[in-house]
């Protein structure tokens, strides 16, 4: 692969791109849908001289995202969501061969991510692309305005979506955002399918525990809850939901999950995954009703779902790492519950994330999003806005014929019988 010129960067070792491209290619072998709309960049240049960050996880996924940006003629700056996440041998890759700035150590401290981002917002970005709004909140907060020439910002999660919401709310959010989170594709195979298979991924992979005849308890049965409990009951587990809200609860149990409440779960489970979105959904009440050997996983919100203090406070010091990410506290009555990852989102942390064909998918919509709002400059308010529905039907179609999928046409007669029912 020939070198570009060199940009600033801060990533772990140059030395390591040659790995990182290996990885970088085949991912993209894996997401058709990005290298169509690469092609067609590359032919069109709608991107032309469009500055764009992005504060992603630095994957070799997001590698072939910007390549697709770059396909069309933008510039892009690169720093990591997620210091646990970053590869470090990507990172290296899209410095040396496609001359990107990138920003991103794994493990990086939280004072070095912040001033990444400050590094990026410094490059005057016209689109921000973020994975927890870090980017866009910041900055709003280091002037009281977007910066100048700022177009708009999209965002991948529904944690920033609530941040961005918020500044809305108190009518400071000074750009349009779109918010790709909620695209029906998005959910449906990011959330639902792209979560589900690798949060059980990262369970198995840190406890080579079997699913089946173990009973998994879900709580949170949401698009990702919903993924892990089906995931969980095809490979043979027992299935539990835990919920607060009544529809998915009826979902739920619709669907033929048992639906029980926390406490009652907690005495049942083998296997707990927490998908809510929520803190302290497992705490110390929950924790004294386990049985011994209990494996604890969360797929949902940073750390925060699993009492770790609590926790902690219960084995009072008797931790020990039994294996790679599997860490056993020995509470005083001699059982032991079996954390995996350190709390963290274990299809991240104790996996590889989402499969390279779900973020085909998400990152088509981002690449399409990006084009939507350099097209509608000037003419889209300040605020969160969905998806447009186009978008979202355009990366369906995409995917399907990837698939090799067809599907029906309504006929005229039904379309003329649909519209007199308008
Ligand atoms: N690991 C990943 O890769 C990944 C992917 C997608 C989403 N997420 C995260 O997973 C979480 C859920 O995402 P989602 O899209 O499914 O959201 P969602 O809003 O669709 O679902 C969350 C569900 O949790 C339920 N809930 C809230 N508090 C609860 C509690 N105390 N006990 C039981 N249930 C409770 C809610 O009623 C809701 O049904 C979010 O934090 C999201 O950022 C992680």
């Amino acid at each position: 692969m020939a070198r570009a010129s060199i940009p600033p960067h801060e990533v772990a070792d140059l030395a390591l791109a040659p790995d990182g491209e290996a990885r970088i290619r085949w991912a993209d072998e894996q997401m058709p849908v990005l290298a169509r709309i690469r092609e067609r960049f590359g032919a069109q240049r709608p991107l032309d001289q469009l500055r764009v960050a992005a504060c992603l996880h630095v994957t070799a996924e997001t590698a072939n995202l910007v390549a697709t940006l770059l396909a069309g003629g933008a510039s892009v700056t690169l720093c990591s969501a997620n210091p646990l996440s970053t590869q470090d041998d990507v990172a290296a890759a899209l410095v040396l061969y496609r001359g990107v700035e990138v920003r991103a150590i794994r493990g990086e401290d939280l004072d070095t991510y912040a001033r990444h981002v400050r590094s990026l917002l410094a490059g005057a970005p016209h689109v921000t692309i973020d994975d927890g709004a870090d980017l866009l909140v910041t900055a709003h907060e280091s002037g009281g305005a977007a910066p100048r020439g700022l177009i708009g910002g999209l965002e991948e999660t529904a944690t920033g979506l609530v941040r961005l919401r918020r500044l809305e709310e108190r009518g400071a959010l000074a750009c349009p955002v779109l918010a790709v989170n909620e695209a029906r594709t998005e959910r449906a195979l990011n959330d639902r399918h792209g979560t589900g298979q690798s949060a059980i991924d990262g369970i198995v992979r840190a406890s080579h525990v079997l699913l089946a005849g173990h009973t998994v308890v879900v709580l949170g049965y949401g698009w990702a809850g919903q993924g892990v409990a089906e995931r969980a009951r095809g490979a043979g587990a027992a299935v539990v939901v835990v919920e607060v809200d009544p529809l998915r609860a009826l979902e739920a149990r619709m669907a033929g999950y048992e639906v029980l409440p926390s406490l009652a779960a907690a005495e049942r489970g083998d296997i707990f995954v927490t998908v809510t979105g929520s803190r302290r959904v497992l705490r110390r009440e929950h924790f004294e009703r386990m049985k011994d050997g209990a494996l604890l996983a969360n797929a949902g919100h940073f750390d925060v779902e699993l009492d770790l203090a609590q926790l902690r406070s219960l084995a009072r010091g008797n931790v020990r790492e039994v294996r790679p990410l599997v860490e056993q506290y020995e509470l005083a009555d001699g059982r032991r519950l079996n954390l995996l990852a350190h709390g963290r989102v274990v299809n991240l942390a104790a996996a590889e994330g989402h499969p390279a064909a779900v973020m085909d998918v998400s990152f088509a919509l981002q690449t399409l999003c990006v084009e939507q709002l350099v097209r509608s400059r000037g003419r889209l308010r300040r605020g969160v806005h969905p998806v447009p529905v186009a978008i979202d039907r355009e990366v369906a179609r995409l995917k399907l014929d990837a698939l090799g999928v067809e599907i029906d046409e309504p006929t005229a007669e039904q379309e003329h019988y649909r519209e007199s029912w308008g």
